[in-house]
């Protein structure tokens, strides 16, 4: 099967300090991938540069067999790669509404799978602030408001930076319970988030970075039953 995602050697650098030392990692097409690890290892960096918005930038990153490192933001998510970024983005002065329709778009291959109505059903919470300002939102609404709009773009990709970072128990678990609905649809994951335990329960595959290099690729349940690593990379 050829991968979906296929980053090989890629380096990032943020001036003078390198952060990623060549990451090698392959994600299949609707596969779910944990990306965990200590703060600082170059989580955040990794998605951001599969994003391009890390613009220096080594290695290879082959996208639905063609190679996007290099590409801007916008020619990466034409290409069906979507970020949620950490801290969310959600725009304050606009509604939610607005949110959504100005992220929509059509996917890679044309496909318009994701209207308003499937957004509102699958979040309906949303739905009853329709007419609410992003700023008025409450940390789990931006966290469905932003997972929304990148639904909005039909991708075949999305990252998910600190999935559930600030949020009560309760709105983490609406967060999990959600992405089992796109993993449902066929989309691929990367998703980034402190909760490895809640993670490791879904995902297909866990992914653990230190010092900008992956250093465990496999099994969830073989990471969580190696304390020696659980101990060594994630610090518990
Ligand atoms: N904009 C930036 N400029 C310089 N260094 C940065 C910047 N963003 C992150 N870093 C550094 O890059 C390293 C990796 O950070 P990051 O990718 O945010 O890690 P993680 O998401 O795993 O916590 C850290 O040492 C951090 O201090
Ligand atoms: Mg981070």
């Amino acid at each position: 099967m050829s991968a979906l995602l296929a980053v090989s050697r890629l380096e990032a650098f943020y001036g003078a300090s390198q952060i990623l030392h060549g990451v090698d990692l392959a994600v299949g097409r609707g596969e779910q991938v944990a990306l965990i690890g200590r703060n600082g290892m170059g989580k955040t960096t990794l998605l951001r540069s599969l994003m391009g918005l890390v613009a220096a930038c080594r290695g290879e990153v082959q996208f639905a067999g063609r190679d996007i490192r290099g590409f801007a933001p916008e020619d990466i998510a034409r290409a069906g790669v979507a970020l949620v970024p950490e801290g969310r983005g959600v725009f304050g002065s606009l509604s939610v509404e607005e949110n959504l329709t100005m992220a929509a778009r059509p996917g890679s291959d044309g496909r318009q799978a994701w209207t308003l109505k499937r957004i509102y059903e699958l979040f309906p919470r949303l739905r009853e602030r329709r007419g609410n300002g992003g700023h008025q939102l409450s940390g789990g609404e931006q966290q469905m408001l932003t997972i929304g709009r990148a639904l909005m773009t039909n991708p075949d990709l999305i990252l998910i930076d600190e999935a559930t970072e600030g949020l009560a128990p309760l709105v983490a678990r609406d967060i999990w319970a959600t992405l089992g609905v796109i993993r449902a649809e066929g989309i691929a994951t990367i998703v980034v988030d402190k909760d490895f335990r809640s993670l490791a329960k879904i995902a297909d595959r866990a992914v653990v970075l230190s010092k900008g290099a992956v250093v465990f690729n496999g099994a969830p349940a073989e990471l969580l039953a190696r304390p020696e690593l659980l101990g060594r990379y994630l610090g518990v």
